[in-house]
């Protein structure tokens, strides 16, 4: 019974030794040194002077003090994510300039002092992503000279202030989706390497003239999720490193002609889910690399054929969801020539302006079964599926074969009738009763003309 006892409150100590002094949990045996999930509420002090990795997650230390790192000035990777911090002074991170990665994630922190990370000249890595901080102050990122991934994804960041991102030789990832930006941030100063700039997710409405001209070595550019309405035409000029553009999920109307002009590295286009009604012919002129292009979920009543020809790298087109009608033979040659094509979802009209298409339709190429009909007489039908010859036009409708016909017919019975009196006039001169012939038959004329399906 008082071994069973001594065991138990054994047993116990440890427990609340646990919870009591939780720096002794910390496991820093191996790389990196970790005290996560331990309700730390400051950053211990008893850890070796030599760690290099320190993994802090996951606790409540609310604020970092001027000496709180003061002991680890080997630290190269310092996490820090989730723990409520609210405030970061300048001369925090003044012992520890041999940090490469830090991470502020999931914190709240409402603003970035200016110099805060000044003396980091080492830092490749910084995160402050799903924070509260709301605008970015001037200097506040500044002279890192390592730097080359910055993440503030995930805060209620409204404004950027001139020179916040200044002096950044290396920086080529700055993530700035899901914020509250209303405007495409002009950035005072060059950034010379930025290669990946994410907006998605912001509130911007309009990308203005040479919008990216200090980022020179843009090659993805996501601008998704936004409420983008109205883009300048030389809103992307000067990006001729860009390789892919993402404007999916905007208010985009119209793309002005040239919009693309110089891109010739773009590869990779999107612009699903806008409300685009016409591709005009220029739209994707010198875009001689474009291999995908996204231009489902719009309202486009036309097939931009003119625009197509123009671009014959494409290997994936979708034009699914759109709002065409119908289809030429040549718009057919044009999809033949696609590897990959989407344009299920029109409202097609399988009318005698469908002719030419559905003759060429021979069951080589997958778009042909994608194409469903939706007039009321053939609704649900596909167009393969129909008979070239009943692929009729309503009579009103007139069309180019019948007024050719009811011309040609008019002339033919003008001929036959001049023929006919000119025969009784050489064979009877007199005049009288033929004149009255010839105007009956020009009046059956007249009505042959205006209606040409007796033709
Ligand atoms: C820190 O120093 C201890 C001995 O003092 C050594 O065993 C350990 O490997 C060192 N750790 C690092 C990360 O250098
Ligand atoms: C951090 O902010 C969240 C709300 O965003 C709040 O629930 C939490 O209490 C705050 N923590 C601290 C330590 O201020
Ligand atoms: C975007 O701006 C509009 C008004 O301009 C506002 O109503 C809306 O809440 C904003 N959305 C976000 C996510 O900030
Ligand atoms: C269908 O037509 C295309 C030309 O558009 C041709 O290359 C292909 O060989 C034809 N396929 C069949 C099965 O006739």
């Amino acid at each position: 019974m008082g071994r069973r006892l001594k065991n138990m409150l054994i047993f116990l100590l440890i427990i609340l030794k646990e919870f009591h002094m939780p720096e002794a949990s910390c496991s820093c045996s191996s790389s990196p040194c970790t005290c996560t999930s331990l309700g730390l509420t400051s950053i211990p002090q008893n850890l070796p002077t030599n760690i290099t990795e320190l993994n802090l997650n996951d606790n409540q230390i609310h604020t970092l003090g001027q000496s709180d790192f003061s002991r680890y000035t080997n630290l190269i990777n310092l996490y820090l994510n989730n723990n409520g911090i609210s405030s970061i002074e300048a001369g925090i991170f003044s012992h520890t300039p041999q940090l490469q990665r830090l991470y502020l994630n999931e914190n709240n922190l409402t603003s970035i002092p200016q110099g805060v990370f000044n003396n980091l000249n080492q830092i490749q890595g910084l995160s402050l992503s799903s924070n509260l901080i709301t605008h970015i102050q001037s200097g506040a990122f500044s002279n890192l000279p390592q730097l080359q991934e910055l993440r503030l994804y995930s805060n209620q960041i409204t404004h950027i202030q001139d020179g916040s991102f200044s002096n950044l030789p290396q920086l080529w990832y700055l993530g700035l989706q899901n914020n509250k930006l209303t405007s495409v941030p002009t950035f005072q100063y060059q950034l010379p390497k930025l290669g990946k700039l994410n907006l998605i997710s912001n509130n911007i409405t309009d990308i203005p003239a040479h919008a990216f001209s200090n980022q020179p070595k843009l090659s993805g550019l996501y601008l998704e999720a936004n409420r983008i309405s109205t883009v300048s035409s030389t809103a992307f000029r000067g990006l001729n490193q860009l390789y892919e553009l993402y404007l999916s999920n905007n208010e985009l109307t119209e793309l002005p002609d040239d919009l693309f002009f110089g891109l010739s590295n773009l590869d990779y286009l999107e612009l699903q889910n806008n409300a685009i009604l016409q591709i005009f012919p220029n739209t994707f002129t010198g875009t001689s690399s474009l291999d995908y292009l996204d231009l489902s979920g719009n309202n486009i009543e036309t097939f931009p054929i003119e625009a197509l020809l123009k671009v014959s790298s494409i290997t994936w087109l979708y034009l699914r969801d759109n709002q065409m009608t119908t289809l030429s033979f040549t718009a057919y040659d044009k999809l033949s020539s696609i590897r990959t094509v989407y344009i299920f979802n029109n409202p097609w009209q399988c009318d005698c302006r469908m002719v030419g298409f559905r003759l060429k339709m021979n069951g080589s190429h997958p778009f042909e079964n994608q194409i469903s009909c939706t007039d009321p007489q053939k609704s649900g039908q596909l167009l393969k599926d129909i008979n070239p010859e009943d692929l009729t036009c309503e009579e009103p409708m007139i069309v180019l074969g019948s007024v050719i016909g009811a011309v040609a017919g008019t002339v033919l019975i003008v001929g036959i009738i001049l023929m006919i009196w000119f025969k009784r006039r050489t064979q009877n001169p007199a005049p009288g009763p033929d004149t009255s012939v010839l105007f009956s038959n020009t009046n059956t004329m007249v009505t042959v003309a205006t209606s040409p399906w007796s033709w």
